[in-house]
C-alpha cells in the first residue's frame, strides 16, 4: 500500500519517525529531504542534528 500523506510517529524514549512524502527545511531554508523515513532527534544528544544518531540510547532518554 503506498502511503501519499505524511505520517509522524513518536518512538518511545526515542526519535520521531517521519514517512511519507514531506519537505523538511534546515534553519537557512534549504530542503534537507523530501520522503522518509527519517528519524528526527527527541532527546537533545544527537550529533547530527535534526536527525537521530542513536545516542538517545546511552543517554537513557526517557520521553
Ligand atoms: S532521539 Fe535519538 S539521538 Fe536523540
Amino acid at each position: 500500500m503506498k502511503v501519499d500523506t505524511a505520517q509522524f510517529k513518536v518512538i518511545p524514549n526515542g526519535p520521531l519517525q517521519l514517512s511519507g512524502d514531506f519537505e523538511l527545511y534546515d534553519s537557512q531554508g534549504e530542503i534537507i529531504t523530501r520522503q522518509g523515513p527519517v528519524f528526527l532527534c527527541r532527546c537533545g544528544m544527537s550529533s547530527d542534528k535534526p536527525f537521530c544518531d542513536d545516542s538517545h540510547k546511552t543517554a537513557e532518554f526517557n520521553g
